[in-house]
């Protein structure tokens, strides 16, 4: 599967439009959309009158009317900065603007240097990754100006790897160059999987107001090469056993690593997003793809893989695994199983740079997107939430079989417990679906023999379960305040007129939307919510939030992605609206370049606090203890640039070093020049 369905959320403004999509045939506005937001209004009306008081408590006080003027609580203290078609990075007047830790900057071993578009796999595996993502700043004993950045790096860009060896060669954002004889060389593709994964440095705030990375033990790059066990239900199965581990509790490498989580026992989580596009399966019956379930409901290429990983000319162990197709007696002697060491939540200690990162597969396997945890109470469960980015699919939650005990819980808790699907029906009211054997249908007669079967196939699990199928679920956040859950849906093009629902309620949906919920009696465990949806994101005619305003020039943005709730209550949201040039056409247009925003959650307010250079998105964000600084990523600046333009030397962004060299993604830290909070 190629990643361009999720990369370009509308097809106008795809490169990669291809593969028989349907084209839309109505691109007006959709007609139906002010008899949607009233809908949902009237809707409103009748439960913050009939409801109980949970659901008065989130949608009562805050229900205002379409007429009445967003109100300020003056949680935002900034002033929003306008819509940008420029390449660089815009912040708030007051605010300044760094970028540290750019991919290939040197943190382990011997610190080899960046060399811009001829990157190595041996330097790769010491220098940061590409592709930052979710991220969390680590303090080192509470510190605010010293602590370990762990980051995420979600994929790669072959051609801003290679640019010297492909100068001239007509290569866009996802393609590689192959040798004369079909294969790729080994190099290449060492540098590229140790591009993936995760990034741990330290960092601290110098006397000049300036941070740095700094040379210490606990750096480390985990990529999409590191060695990792398996624990949880799914662990030993032998759906699990390969060449490479023949008891099924190994594997080697972590990819797509999108965004992320940090446990109650101070531990990071990452997360594996579109990663089935990196295996080929050519098994075939009568000529046509035979592919098992848990690889084809998941979009495992029948062709050939995303990068061709499997082409290594050398054909080393460590990259024929990324070819599916059967070739041994038994899957002890070959890599049929191999994809599915993937798809799961990876746990590690960033203190601890020996140990061993494990991947928890009561979690569930889907395009994870990231975890967030609801917070914990001493003797009780603990409840986490998680997002599958695609289109159609669902948010789930997990909470655990035994209760938090503070010291003692370690990241065995998320190894037994009951991983539900969510079901979100049209009259704001809500049901978690549990996938658990015998339950919801989850049947041997149905297909899933035990609960391995299960988190092997969670998606069809959750078929099975009849959840509500979602646009795109990415990012959630809880609000500290309020303790209301929320999450984004950031779009969906192919939903129709037909499948539209009360959550999703908009047909070829561009632009996504920010849904909202509370757990029954407030309480995590429960499995019954009320929700409603926060904003419907788009143009000005577009758009709504909950009491029914537009959004304006202040505010307007699009498939919102990224998303935190500081410990304030500002929610932080950032947008992915696909690989914006300056040139782009088409509904995302008027939205300019990806962006990140703030929200006050009880009154709507929203406004747009920084926009980013060309070809890229904004994700990530986390702030120091005290919210005075905060780290924000730019992933694939250029990533716009077409073919003809990198082969003509153009690499469609010059951030950040705006020297004619490859662009490359990095983190940005914002701080205040008069030492505040940020967005107060
Ligand atoms: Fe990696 Fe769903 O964004
Ligand atoms: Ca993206
Ligand atoms: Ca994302
Ligand atoms: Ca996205």
């Amino acid at each position: 599967m190629k990643d361009f369905e999720n990369e370009y959320p509308d097809w106008k403004g795809a490169p990669h439009y291809e593969h028989g999509d349907e084209r839309p045939s109505n691109t007006s506005a959709n007609p139906n959309f002010y008899e949607i937001i009233e809908a949902r209004l009237a809707r409103r009306d009748v439960l913050a009158g009939g409801l109980a008081s949970v659901a008065a408590g989130l949608f009562g006080g805050a229900l205002t009317g379409r007429a009445a003027l967003a109100q300020s609580s003056g949680l935002l203290g900034f002033a929003p900065v306008p819509v940008s078609k420029d390449d660089t990075v815009v912040v708030p007047e007051g605010y300044t603007v760094q970028v540290l830790a750019p991919w290939g900057t040197p943190i382990t071993g011997d610190m080899p240097e960046w060399k811009p578009g001829a990157v190595t796999g041996a330097d790769q595996a010491n220098q940061v990754g590409s592709h930052h993502d979710g991220m969390h700043f680590f303090p080192i004993d509470g510190s605010s100006t010293d602590g370990l950045l762990v980051l995420n790096h979600e994929y790669v860009e072959p051609r801003f790897f290679h640019a010297a060896a492909w100068a001239g060669k007509a290569a866009d954002s996802d393609a590689v160059v192959l040798s004369a004889d079909g294969t790729r060389p080994d190099d290449e593709v060492l540098a590229e999987i140790n591009g993936h994964g995760v990034s741990i440095l330290r960092i601290r705030k110098g006397d000049d107001g300036q941070w740095a990375v700094v040379a210490d033990p606990r750096n480390r790059r985990i990529t999409g090469m590191t060695e990792m066990t398996l624990s949880g239900p799914a662990a030993g199965h032998p759906l699990m056993v390969t060449k490479f581990s023949p008891d099924g509790r190994r594997t080697r490498g972590t990819l797509n690593n999108c965004a992320h989580g940090v446990t109650p026992w101070n531990t990071y989580l990452t997360c594996e997003e579109n990663w089935a596009g990196y295996f080929v399966n050519g098994d075939k019956i009568d000529q046509k793809p035979d592919l098992p379930r848990e690889h084809a409901r998941y979009g495992v290429p029948t062709d050939t893989s995303r990068y061709g990983w499997e082409k290594a000319a050398s054909g080393a162990d460590e990259y024929v695994r990324f070819n599916l197709t059967a070739s041994g007696a038994s899957a002890a002697e070959d890599y049929r199983n191999e994809v599915n060491g993937f798809g799961w939540v990876v746990e590690f200690d960033p203190f601890d740079p020996n140990s061993t990162p494990v991947k928890r597969t009561h979690l569930g396997r889907f395009a994870h997107e990231g975890v967030i945890f609801a917070p914990v109470v001493p003797g009780k469960p603990i409840v986490l939430y998680s997002g599958d980015d695609a289109r159609f699919e669902y948010i789930y939650k997990f909470v655990s079989a035994a209760n938090y005990e503070p010291g003692v819980t370690d990241g065995s808790i998320l190894d037994e417990g009951t991983l539900y699907a969510a079901k979100f029906n049209a009259d704001g009211t809500g049901e978690w679906l549990a996938l658990a054997p015998g339950q919801n249908g989850l049947t041997p007669e149905n297909g899933f023999a035990d609960l391995a079967e299960i988190l092997l196939n969670t998606r069809a699990a959750a078929d099975t379960a009849g959840a509500t199928k979602m646009d795109r679920p990415e990012w959630g956040a809880i609000d500290p305040r309020t303790g209301h859950v929320y999450f984004t849906l950031t779009n969906n093009t192919r939903r129709t007129q037909l499948q539209v629902d009360a959550v999703n309620p908009r047909a070829e949906n561009n632009y996504g939307q920010i849904v909202r919920w509370v757990e029954g009696s407030e309480d995590y465990t429960a499995t019954n919510f009320q929700w409603e949806l926060f904003v419907l994101a788009g143009t000005a005619r577009q758009s709504a939030t909950f009491n029914g305003l537009a959004l304006n020039d202040d505010n307007i943005f699009a498939c919102p992605d990224g998303l935190w709730c500081d410990p304030d209550g500002r929610l932080w949201i950032q947008t992915d609206m696909g690989d914006l040039g300056p040139n782009q056409s088409g509904p995302l247009a008027p939205l300019g370049m990806n962006m990140m925003l703030a929200a006050d959650p009880a009154t709507g307010e929203i406004r747009r606090f920084l926009t980013g250079p060309w070809g890229q998105e904004i994700t990530g964000v986390v702030t120091t203890p005290d919210g005075k600084t905060m780290f924000v990523n730019v992933q694939h600046p250029g990533a716009h640039a077409t073919a003809e333009e990198f082969a003509a030397g153009s690499f469609g962004s010059g951030f950040p070093d705006y020297d004619g060299s490859v662009p490359r993604s990095a983190t940005l830290v914002i701080s205040r020049t008069d030492g505040g909070v940020i967005g107060a």
